[in-house]
């Protein structure tokens, strides 16, 4: 049978108790008494769509994977990208005002302290997958995953993808560029947080575990696509950031090269390149279907 993206699903159904939970669980670990510590409450806790999160959790459910063992995971992927908004945001990269309809932490805080909160949320996270004592019944897996999360912010990875994005202001690059750079910035986190959970899944055949990596990086490549389109298409109250900056920063972004109906074309074609992927995966895939649609049909 042929999947299609479910508009409704059970795991939409149990999504906003999952984010509880999921935000419960991230509150355990950060703490508010001195000013770091509040700036880094403050870049977590201010109405993210919590959606690497989920695909940690819908991931792990199609692979069989204990959703004890998710928790610490998707704590630790939503710690690293609350990191990267906050970095992304400094004066020294994209330097923007509004994250999640708020001051963004260098001007809610100061510079330093924005500087510091990101690293320390990065630490964070992998504090809690190498001192998490349900992952301490797993050690090679979560070596695995630490692995694969390092790799995925790194200098081949996000940080990497964020330095092409920097060196690209003001560029007019190739479409092959942009991807390869959308592909590191946004998503190599994506990508990691779908195949955390394979190091934790029994019985997985090397077949479907290149299949779900081509499903995350088509969704990943897709998501960045889409929020260029925001940038420019989407309501500053809505998105909680302000429409046009990558415009007035000389980004070089999918619509703004390619026009905006070959983005969303583009974004329509890697979203059935991305079903087709999840195909060859055995169980129930109906989260990761479910979150594609959330994530590539977005107003926010
Ligand atoms: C925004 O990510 C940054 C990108 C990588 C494009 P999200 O759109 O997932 O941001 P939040 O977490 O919901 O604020
Ligand atoms: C963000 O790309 C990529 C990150 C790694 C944070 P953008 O710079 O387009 O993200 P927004 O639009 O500021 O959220
Ligand atoms: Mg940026
Ligand atoms: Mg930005
Ligand atoms: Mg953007």
């Amino acid at each position: 049978m042929t999947r299609s993206v479910a508009a409704a699903s059970e795991f939409a159904q149990r999504s906003s108790a999952l984010v509880e939970h999921i935000e419960r669980c991230l509150a355990d670990q950060l703490g508010d008494q001195d000013q770091l510590s509040q700036a880094m409450h403050y870049s977590v806790f201010n109405g993210g769509k919590r959606l690497r999160p989920l695909l940690v959790h819908a991931s792990g459910e199609l692979l069989g994977v204990d959703a004890e063992l998710l928790d610490p995971v998707a704590c630790a992927v939503e710690l690293i990208h609350c990191y990267s908004l906050v970095h992304d945001d400094l004066p020294a990269m994209d330097d923007d005002a509004l994250r999640r309809g708020r001051p963004t932490t260098h001007l809610q805080f100061d510079e330093a302290t924005a500087i510091l909160a990101g690293d320390a949320l990065q630490a964070l996270a992998f504090e809690i997958l190498a001192s998490d004592q349900a992952l301490a019944r797993h050690p090679a897996a979560t070596l695995a995953m630490i692995k694969i999360l390092t790799q995925a912010c790194g200098a081949r990875g996000m940080a990497g993808g964020q330095a092409l994005d920097l060196h690209l202001e003001g560029c007019r690059p190739g479409r092959d560029a942009l991807e390869n750079m959308f592909r590191l910035k946004t998503g190599a986190l994506i990508r990691a947080a779908v195949m955390m959970p394979t190091a934790l899944a029994r019985n997985l055949d090397p077949p479907a575990q290149a299949a779900l990596g081509r499903f995350a990086e088509q969704v990943g490549l897709a998501f960045q696509i889409c929020d260029d389109l925001l940038d420019i298409e989407g309501e500053t109250a809505v998105i909680g950031k302000t429409v046009g900056s990558d415009e007035a920063h000389d980004k070089a972004t999918w619509p703004a090269l390619f026009g905006a109906d070959a983005a969303r074309e583009r974004i329509a074609e890697l979203a059935s390149e991305a079903v087709a992927s999840l195909e060859r995966v055995d169980g129930s895939a109906d989260g990761l279907l479910w979150l594609t649609d959330r994530l590539l049909n977005r107003d926010r």
